[in-house]
Protein backbone atom coordinates (compact mmCIF):
# COMPACT_ATOMS: atom_id res chain seq x y z
CA UNK A 1 0.00 0.00 0.00
CA UNK A 2 0.96 3.51 -0.37
CA UNK A 3 0.26 6.74 1.41
CA UNK A 4 1.05 10.02 0.27
CA UNK A 5 1.42 12.78 2.64
CA UNK A 6 0.93 16.26 0.79
CA UNK A 7 1.20 18.50 3.83
CA UNK A 8 2.43 18.81 6.97
CA UNK A 9 -1.91 18.40 8.37
CA UNK A 10 -2.00 15.68 6.75
CA UNK A 11 0.16 13.24 8.84
CA UNK A 12 -2.17 12.17 11.21
CA UNK A 13 -4.64 10.89 9.07
CA UNK A 14 -1.77 9.21 7.10
CA UNK A 15 -0.69 7.81 10.58
CA UNK A 16 -4.31 6.73 10.97
CA UNK A 17 -4.27 4.56 7.83
CA UNK A 18 -0.82 3.41 8.80
CA UNK A 19 -2.21 2.29 11.75
CA UNK A 20 -5.46 0.52 9.92
CA UNK A 21 -2.86 -1.69 7.91
CA UNK A 22 -0.68 -2.69 10.53
CA UNK A 23 -2.74 -6.00 11.34
CA UNK A 24 -1.05 -8.41 13.50
CA UNK A 25 2.95 -7.49 12.77
CA UNK A 26 4.53 -5.97 15.21
CA UNK A 27 8.35 -4.98 14.32
CA UNK A 28 7.87 -2.31 11.70
CA UNK A 29 11.29 -1.00 9.95
CA UNK A 30 11.26 1.88 8.18
CA UNK A 31 13.43 2.77 5.53
CA UNK A 32 14.37 6.22 3.96
CA UNK A 33 17.08 8.97 3.69
CA UNK A 34 18.38 11.41 6.15
CA UNK A 35 14.94 13.59 6.49
CA UNK A 36 12.79 11.66 4.58
CA UNK A 37 10.55 12.15 7.78
CA UNK A 38 10.96 8.50 9.96
CA UNK A 39 10.60 10.12 12.95
CA UNK A 40 8.04 12.39 12.68
CA UNK A 41 5.86 9.66 11.00
CA UNK A 42 6.61 7.35 14.08
CA UNK A 43 6.03 9.99 16.13
CA UNK A 44 2.51 10.34 14.83
CA UNK A 45 1.71 6.65 14.77
CA UNK A 46 2.66 6.32 18.16
CA UNK A 47 0.53 9.48 19.72
CA UNK A 48 -2.37 8.24 16.85
CA UNK A 49 -1.54 5.22 19.02
CA UNK A 50 -2.55 6.89 22.76
CA UNK A 51 1.04 7.81 23.81
CA UNK A 52 1.08 10.85 25.68
CA UNK A 53 4.83 11.35 26.11
CA UNK A 54 6.67 10.96 22.85
CA UNK A 55 10.12 11.88 23.58
CA UNK A 56 11.59 14.07 20.55
CA UNK A 57 15.03 14.81 22.58
CA UNK A 58 17.93 16.02 20.42
CA UNK A 59 19.52 13.10 22.62
CA UNK A 60 17.90 10.45 21.05
CA UNK A 61 19.24 6.96 22.20
CA UNK A 62 19.40 4.18 20.79
CA UNK A 63 16.37 2.86 21.85
CA UNK A 64 12.81 5.36 23.44
CA UNK A 65 10.62 3.60 25.22
CA UNK A 66 7.00 5.12 24.84
CA UNK A 67 4.10 4.29 26.88
CA UNK A 68 0.60 4.15 25.40
CA UNK A 69 -1.76 5.52 27.69
CA UNK A 70 -4.88 2.78 28.43
CA UNK A 71 -3.45 -0.96 28.19
CA UNK A 72 0.02 -0.09 29.52
CA UNK A 73 1.82 -1.65 26.79
CA UNK A 74 5.18 0.06 25.51
CA UNK A 75 6.13 0.74 22.28
CA UNK A 76 9.78 0.64 21.08
CA UNK A 77 11.32 3.28 19.01
CA UNK A 78 14.52 2.53 17.74
CA UNK A 79 17.10 4.49 15.82
CA UNK A 80 20.34 2.92 14.82
CA UNK A 81 21.98 5.18 12.91
CA UNK A 82 24.45 6.12 15.06
CA UNK A 83 25.74 2.77 15.67
CA UNK A 84 29.17 1.47 14.75
CA UNK A 85 29.59 -2.02 14.95
CA UNK A 86 26.90 -4.62 15.62
CA UNK A 87 28.14 -5.64 18.81
CA UNK A 88 26.40 -2.45 20.36
CA UNK A 89 23.04 -3.95 19.16
CA UNK A 90 24.03 -6.95 20.46
CA UNK A 91 25.12 -5.26 24.00
CA UNK A 92 21.67 -3.35 24.05
CA UNK A 93 19.97 -7.05 24.25
CA UNK A 94 17.95 -6.38 21.04
CA UNK A 95 15.90 -9.72 20.98
CA UNK A 96 14.19 -8.61 24.24
CA UNK A 97 12.76 -5.89 21.97
CA UNK A 98 11.52 -7.33 18.97
CA UNK A 99 10.74 -10.93 20.21
CA UNK A 100 8.91 -8.90 23.23
CA UNK A 101 5.45 -8.76 21.40
CA UNK A 102 5.58 -5.16 22.11
CA UNK A 103 5.53 -2.88 19.17
CA UNK A 104 8.76 -1.85 17.69
CA UNK A 105 9.26 1.08 15.52
CA UNK A 106 12.97 1.13 13.84
CA UNK A 107 14.46 3.61 12.18
CA UNK A 108 17.63 3.08 9.83
CA UNK A 109 17.10 -0.95 9.63
CA UNK A 110 19.85 -1.23 7.09
CA UNK A 111 22.45 -1.17 9.96
CA UNK A 112 20.91 -3.77 11.26
CA UNK A 113 19.65 -5.55 8.36
CA UNK A 114 21.08 -9.16 9.10
CA UNK A 115 19.18 -9.36 12.81
CA UNK A 116 15.85 -7.77 11.69
CA UNK A 117 13.01 -10.91 12.86
CA UNK A 118 11.99 -12.29 9.43
CA UNK A 119 8.45 -11.21 10.25
CA UNK A 120 9.69 -7.40 10.14
CA UNK A 121 7.32 -5.48 7.90
CA UNK A 122 9.40 -2.61 5.67
CA UNK A 123 8.45 0.43 5.51
CA UNK A 124 10.11 3.17 3.36
CA UNK A 125 9.61 6.72 3.09
CA UNK A 126 11.01 9.10 0.23
CA UNK A 127 10.58 12.65 0.00
CA UNK A 128 9.28 14.08 -3.10
CA UNK A 129 10.61 17.28 -4.72
CA UNK A 130 8.01 19.23 -4.28
CA UNK A 131 7.69 18.07 -0.37
CA UNK A 132 5.54 15.66 -0.57
CA UNK A 133 6.19 12.15 1.59
CA UNK A 134 5.08 8.62 -0.20
CA UNK A 135 4.73 5.91 2.52
CA UNK A 136 5.18 2.68 1.06
CA UNK A 137 4.15 -0.86 2.84
CA UNK A 138 6.42 -3.48 1.33
CA UNK A 139 5.06 -7.14 2.17
N1 LIG B 1 5.19 14.68 5.81
C1 LIG B 1 5.98 15.76 5.99
N2 LIG B 1 5.70 16.92 5.37
C2 LIG B 1 6.51 17.98 5.53
N3 LIG B 1 7.62 17.99 6.30
C3 LIG B 1 7.95 16.87 6.93
C4 LIG B 1 7.16 15.69 6.82
N4 LIG B 1 7.74 14.71 7.53
C5 LIG B 1 8.85 15.26 8.08
N5 LIG B 1 8.98 16.54 7.73
C6 LIG B 1 10.08 17.45 8.14
O1 LIG B 1 11.29 16.95 7.61
C7 LIG B 1 12.34 17.09 8.55
C8 LIG B 1 13.00 15.77 8.81
O2 LIG B 1 12.06 14.90 9.41
P1 LIG B 1 12.47 13.67 10.32
O3 LIG B 1 13.38 14.11 11.42
O4 LIG B 1 11.22 13.00 10.70
O5 LIG B 1 13.32 12.78 9.29
P2 LIG B 1 14.05 11.39 9.53
O6 LIG B 1 13.73 10.54 8.37
O7 LIG B 1 13.71 10.85 10.87
O8 LIG B 1 15.59 11.78 9.48
P3 LIG B 1 16.85 11.05 10.14
O9 LIG B 1 17.27 9.97 9.19
O10 LIG B 1 17.88 12.12 10.24
O11 LIG B 1 16.44 10.49 11.47
C9 LIG B 1 11.73 17.74 9.79
O12 LIG B 1 11.98 19.11 9.74
C10 LIG B 1 10.26 17.46 9.64
O13 LIG B 1 9.48 18.46 10.26
MG1 LIG C 1 14.88 10.28 12.50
Amino acid sequence: MKIIINTPAAIRDAARTFIADMGKARVFAFYGQMGAGKTTFIKAVCEELGVEDVITSPTFAIVNEYQMTGDGNPIYHFDFYRIRRIEEVYDMGYEDYFYSGALCFIEWPELIEDILPDDAVRISIEQQPDGTRIVSLRR
